[in-house]
Order: C-alpha cells, then sequence, then structure tokens
C-alpha cells in the first residue's frame, strides 16, 4: 500500500483513482475480465433510484470480493450504544462532560469509542449517535465497518490514520474526516501521536451534503475543492484478519484470511473524505447583533422534513468580532433544536471555564442555556472595539430529535454534576426608574 496519503479534490466529484496503470476499466463498470484479474464490486451508498445529485455510488476493483469472509459471530457488549436506547433516558437538563480520559490499557479506535447520547432510530436511519473516543493503540490485524451510519469523526487530540478501502486518510486535530457508511478501515495513531482523543457523530441518516447558500451565494462557508477523497492505495496480505462489523445496533466479527484494504482502483462519487475547518469561509455580521449559527453550518444531512435537519455539523471558528452596540458572545436562547457541543481547541466564547478542550456538552429541546455569569458581566461592558478571536474552535452537532444521553454517560466519573449553577449567580438587573 502507498505508505502515504494523496488526495483527490472536490466534494462528492467522479473521481477515478487507479494504484496501477490500467486497473480501471474503460468506458465501462464490469467488464467480463477485469485488468490484473481484479474483482469488479459495486458499492452503493444511495438507493439505485435515488435522484441523480443524491445518487452515490462507486466501482471498487479489487484482489478478493468482499463476500470471502467467514460468517458473522456477535461480539460482546460494548460501550457504543445504538438508538432507539434500550434504556431511555430523556432528560431536559443541562449537561457537560469534562474529557474523556486517555486509557491505561492497550486499547484501540473501535474499543475506545463511549457513547454519550443517540437519537432517532439506527434501524429506520434517522437519527444519530454521538460518542467520544480515546485510544492508545493501533488497529494492525482488525478492521471496522459501520452499516449502521457514516462516521463523521473530529480529532480533538492528535493525528489519526484512517487507512480505508479507497485509500489513506491523515486526520489531525482541526480536520474532520467522514467515512461512509459501510466502508471498511481502520484507524492508526499518526506521528507523534502516543494517545488521541476526539468526537464521533454517527450519521444514521442521510448522508452529509453541504447546505444549500441561498443569498450567500456561489462561494463561501465550506467550498467543495477544499474538501479531499483519497486516492486507491492497496495491500495484498494474507494471514489472520478480523473484520468488525456494526450492524443494528450490535457489534459482530468476521475472520478474514487477507487484508481488506485490497482495492487496486475505483471511480465514484462515494468515498471518505477529509476537510481542514480552517478553510471554513466565516460569515457573520458586519453591522449589528448575530445572525443565527446556521451561518456556520459545515455540513448538513437532511431529514425528510426540508430545513430541519436530521443532523447540522456547525464549527464556531477563529473570527473577528465586529458587531457594534451588540453583546457579543452567543445569547440566551432556547431552540426547537437539540445541540450537543464540543470543543477542539481554545475558549469558546459563552463560558468563562468549565467548558475545556476535549469537553462536551448538551442542550437539548427547549432547555434554556446561554452564556455564564461572569461573561454576561463581561461582555455587558466591553469595550466593543473589532477584536479578533482567534484561540478556538468548537463545534455542534445539533439534530432536529432530542438526544437520548446513555446511562453510562449519566453516570460517568466525567460528568460535572453542577454545570447548571454555572447560571445561578445572574441577577435581576432590573430598574423599572431608570431606562
Ligand atoms: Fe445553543
Amino acid at each position: 500500500m502507498t505508505p502515504s496519503p494523496d488526495y483527490q479534490s472536490g466534494f462528492r466529484n467522479q473521481f477515478s483513482t487507479e494504484a496501477l496503470p490500467g486497473a480501471l476499466p474503460l468506458g465501462q463498470n464490469s467488464p467480463q475480465r477485469c485488468p490484473y484479474g481484479l474483482y469488479a464490486e459495486q458499492f452503493s451508498g444511495s438507493a439505485f433510484t435515488a435522484p441523480r445529485h443524491q445518487n452515490l455510488r462507486s466501482w471498487l476493483y479489487r484482489i478478493r470480493p468482499s463476500v470471502l469472509q467467514s460468517a458473522y459471530r456477535p461480539l460482546p457488549e460494548h460501550s457504543v450504544e445504538t438508538a432507539p436506547l434500550q434504556n431511555p433516558a430523556s432528560d431536559p437538563n443541562q449537561m457537560r462532560w469534562d474529557p474523556m480520559p486517555i486509557p491505561t490499557e492497550p486499547t484501540d479506535f473501535v474499543d475506545g469509542l463511549f457513547t454519550i447520547a443517540a437519537n432517532g432510530d439506527a434501524n429506520t436511519q434517522t437519527g444519530c449517535g454521538v460518542h467520544v473516543y480515546a485510544f492508545n493503540t493501533d488497529m494492525t490485524h482488525r478492521f471496522f465497518y459501520n452499516a449502521d451510519g457514516e462516521l463523521l469523526i473530529v480529532p480533538q487530540m492528535g493525528k489519526l490514520i484512517l487507512r480505508t478501502e479507497m485509500g489513506v486518510l491523515e486526520v489531525a486535530s482541526g480536520e474532520i474526516a467522514v467515512i461512509p457508511r459501510g466502508i471498511k478501515f481502520q484507524v492508526r495513531l499518526g506521528e507523534g501521536t502516543d494517545a488521541a482523543r476526539g468526537y464521533v457523530c454517527e450519521n444514521y441518516g442521510s448522508p452529509l451534503e453541504l447546505p444549500g447558500l441561498g443569498p450567500i451565494g456561489a462561494n463561501g462557508l465550506a467550498n467543495p475543492r477544499d474538501f479531499l477523497a483519497p486516492v486507491a492505495a492497496y495491500e495484498d496480505l494474507t494471514g489472520e484478519f478480523e473484520l468488525i462489523a456494526k450492524f443494528s445496533g450490535r457489534f459482530w466479527a468476521a475472520d478474514l484470511g487477507h487484508s481488506p484494504l485490497d482495492v487496486v482502483a475505483w471511480h465514484g462519487n462515494v468515498a471518505p473524505y477529509k476537510y481542514d475547518l480552517a478553510r471554513f469561509n466565516t460569515v457573520n455580521t458586519v453591522s449589528f447583533d448575530h445572525p443565527d449559527p446556521s451561518i456556520f453550518t459545515v455540513l448538513t444531512s437532511a431529514s425528510d422534513t426540508p430545513g430541519v435537519a436530521n443532523i447540522d455539523f456547525v464549527i464556531f471558528p477563529p473570527r473577528w468580532m465586529v458587531a457594534e452596540n451588540t453583546f457579543r458572545p452567543p445569547y440566551f436562547h432556547r431552540n426547537l433544536m437539540s445541540e450537543f457541543m464540543g470543543l477542539i481547541h481554545g475558549e469558546y466564547d459563552a463560558k468563562a471555564e468549565g467548558f475545556v478542550p476535549g469537553g462536551a456538552s448538551l442542550h437539548n429541546c427547549m432547555s434554556p442555556h446561554g452564556p455564564d455569569a461572569d461573561t454576561f458581566n463581561k461582555a455587558s461592558n466591553a469595550e466593543l472595539t473589532p477584536q479578533y478571536q482567534g484561540n478556538t474552535l468548537a463545534f455542534m452537532f445539533e439534530s432536529r430529535y432530542v438526544f437520548q444521553p446513555t446511562a453510562a454517560a449519566l453516570n460517568s466519573n466525567h460528568r460535572q454534576r453542577d454545570y447548571v449553577t454555572v447560571w445561578s449567580t445572574l441577577t435581576s438587573q432590573f430598574t423599572p426608574d431608570q431606562r
């Protein structure tokens, strides 16, 4: 396999890539005999009959077809949970967690996943699972795929090497990667990384896509050319390998006599991809007040109701604050949509302390939240000069479906049980005699 990653640019382009010259059949997908004795295998990321602009499929030309594996056997219970949860604990309380501890025992990416919350129903392809990961060990002889959803991976600490069927992606903190539902891959630690931590949105619903731009026009927010897909890279290895599948909320394992990273060439528009969040072209007010945070949407997964997302992936990146006569941090609010937030690095402008890189917060449908008392007092009296807020990168998984926290997350040691008190020192400032 090509040791270093190489990329093709664009969002859902009709990519073409071959690791050996002439490995891609020309003019057809499934010739009687493929070049180099490869097997042709179609990978469908959408229903066959999905509208053309949403139709996702790639053709993979591989050394052995994916059917060459043992029967699946169920694996024991795992710290990954799937909606609908067995013991749903809908809870309107505002919640916050400290960073997931780094494991002390050898733990790989799959075993290092821990579910914070989930919503919708994986079996009906609605909603998502929200996980954090913390691991310190490479996957070498095991591989993973997820039939329940695509994986949006948000590294917070450390660099990941995602070795996928379709090529290699290297992803560092500040970047994101998306692995389509069903794509086989393994995760290793990047150079100089002893342990890695981050967040995963397991999107059960329609694949993430770029949001429409409306009056913003043809440019801005996340631009298609900044998304990178891998080029074909293969290994021809025999030995004892294990394929872990997440299917219908459970983990399964199958034995393989070869590495599944054996795709020599592929073409099509469904593939893993990465994106550097620093490329996000941030749009915001140049007069007063705040536009809604939908202007910070990087990717969105549509539900069956127009404009009401299954999931939005939203970031709060470094940006200039210039609004005049305006309370500049996020205002107090109560939303229909439910919000899971994480912090990749720096500080988040609505909270003075307690929300730290690697931590998380959950504000469910209509639960009030906003700046803490310190932030409110400071921002109400701040001199409103233009200010560059450079030391920050927060994000949100926002969903129309209420997030059900898992019992494990509710009871975890790293949950901040006193979170609601960050607002308790806000006092009445009402002066009826003085406007
Ligand atoms: Fe919010």
